[in-house]
């Protein structure tokens, strides 16, 4: 069952005492988080009409519909049962907004609830949730005092943590949502703000920069929001290495592709040819090449590919052929944590790769404010100590590395969120992307797919070993 709480809930009293979490302003800004979700779910959902809604825009994806339904669904599930001890408001419709009993391509034959009555049954949860806020806002003590003689909810309420699990939640459909608009066909229904032209500056940027080798802590035990995939910390060993200061652009990506990157298996890993020769793919999901030139449709409006911007819906295989091309290879999930996080000075990680700071429109391209990233070079405030720009926001970037467990992983609080998807089959992404919100994006923050993905607003940036291997 998928929504089965974990065994190892009540068996963590211990590790509560350090928690930061009488902090005077956290139902505030637990508040403000759920708002700003709900704020981009209702536009998301609000700007098409009901048949659209109802619609499946591709097999890759929900109906709109179930995903507004789904997360009212989770919100109930950990906050009014899981913390508030409610009883189910409708029993029956758990298992149809349950990810893992129906796969997303089934989900539009189910009798899901109709647009309005979404909508009514995420406002009436949300209502509650709010009371509820209010009635737990002095029970995020230390140790996150719940209703006596349960542990769980005690848990699930430490730092507020079920709260920002679940603002967290949202946001993760509010991106996944943004991909189905992507997706979809018809007349175009969202504005597409452009941000900054890159400084000027960035004409000046070294094409790469080096993090130097040594131990660093990867990973997180203290962020009180981070999720169970993000922990805990531990140190990992990274020789030096560099990496790209940006994202790799669409300009670059298109000498690639005039190079014939695309019909020349050595670049490719045996896998990534096979599927490149099977799902015949020339160029990045939604480019076409028209009158002489490279144009793509974005939230369905055609357009000239950006030179400058970076290159957006590529799959892994496709970013590993590229670095291949470039004499590079993708960072490890461990060396692009490093180049976001490490500071050499303290030798401690830091949350962001400019520091503790919250994001700013300043720092990074976040929360669906442009609905593209920003071209190669900008944020110069959003900087890494390495040097390299935009590793948060603007594209999510595939690493090399498998999605696997880190040591000393425990899952917390259902094996469903991670545990389940452990192991070869996804790799690890990056950094978050223009589409998804703060609440969710920071320097730990692991998100995961298939190599074949390119729906999904992935981009990469390269590497490579600053002492090449002897012999
Ligand atoms: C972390 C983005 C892979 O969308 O499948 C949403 C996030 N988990 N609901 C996904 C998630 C449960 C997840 N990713
Ligand atoms: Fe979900």
């Amino acid at each position: 069952m998928t929504q089965s709480f974990s065994d190892q809930a009540a068996s963590d009293q211990a590790a509560s005492d350090e928690a930061v979490s009488d902090e005077a302003g956290l139902p505030q800004r637990i508040a403000a988080e759920l708002i700003e979700a709900r704020n981009r779910t209702a536009l998301l959902t609000g700007c098409v009409d009901d048949a659209d809604l109802v619609r499946q825009h591709s097999p890759l994806m929900s109906p709109l519909v179930w995903d507004l339904a789904h997360i009212a669904n989770q919100e109930e599930l950990w906050l009014l049962r899981g913390v508030g001890g409610m009883e189910p408001m409708h029993p029956e419709i758990d298992p149809l907004y349950d990810a893992f009993e129906h796969p997303r391509a089934e989900r539009p034959t189910l009798p899901l609830l109709a647009p309005a009555e979404a909508r009514s049954y995420g406002h009436e949860v949300r209502g509650r949730v709010l009371d509820l806020l209010e009635r737990s806002r002095f029970s995020f003590s230390r140790r996150g005092e719940g209703p006596p003689g349960n542990p769980l909810a005690s848990r699930l309420l430490r730092d507020g943590f079920a709260f920002g699990m679940i603002a967290q939640h949202e946001a993760q459909h509010d991106e996944t949502m943004l991909i189905t608009h992507q997706i979809r066909t018809g007349s175009p229904v969202l504005t597409v703000a452009a941000p900054e032209p890159a400084p000027a500056d960035a004409l000046r940027m070294p094409v790469e920069v080096l993090v130097p080798g040594g131990p660093f802590t990867m990973g997180t035990s203290t962020d009180p929001w981070a999720l169970d995939n993000e922990r805990p910390a531990h140190t990992v060993d990274v020789p030096g290495f560099y990496i790209d200061t940006t994202p790799v652009t669409c300009g670059q990506y298109i000498e690639f592709i005039a190079d014939g990157g695309y019909d020349e298996p050595r670049w490719w890993a045996a896998e990534g040819w096979a599927h490149r020769q099977r799902a015949k793919l020339s160029a990045p999901l939604f480019w076409r090449f028209e009158g002489g030139q490279w144009a793509r449709s974005v939230f369905g409006r055609i357009e000239p590919v950006a030179m400058a911007e970076p290159v957006l819906h590529v799959s892994w295989y496709e970013a590993d052929a590229y670095a291949r091309w470039a004499g590079r290879r993708l960072p490890t999930e461990a060396e692009w944590e490093k180049a976001a996080r490490f500071d050499p000075v303290t030798r401690e990680s830091r949350r962001y790769p400019w520091g503790s700071a919250e994001p700013t429109a300043e720092r990074a391209n976040l929360g669906q404010q442009a609905l593209r990233p920003a071209p190669a070079g900008s944020y110069p405030e959003g900087a890494a100590p390495c040097g390299a720009r935009q590793l948060i926001g603007d594209v999510w970037e595939w690493t090399s590395s498998d999605f696997l467990p880190y040591p000393g992983f425990v899952a917390w609080p259902y094996r469903e969120y991670s545990e389940v998807f452990f192991g070869p089959d996804y790799k690890v992404l990056r950094g978050g992307s223009f589409g998804v919100s703060s609440v969710a994006c920071r320097g730990t923050f692991r998100n995961w797919d298939y190599p074949i993905r390119r729906q999904i607003f992935s981009g990469f940036r390269t590497a490579r070993p600053a002492f090449e291997q002897a012999g």
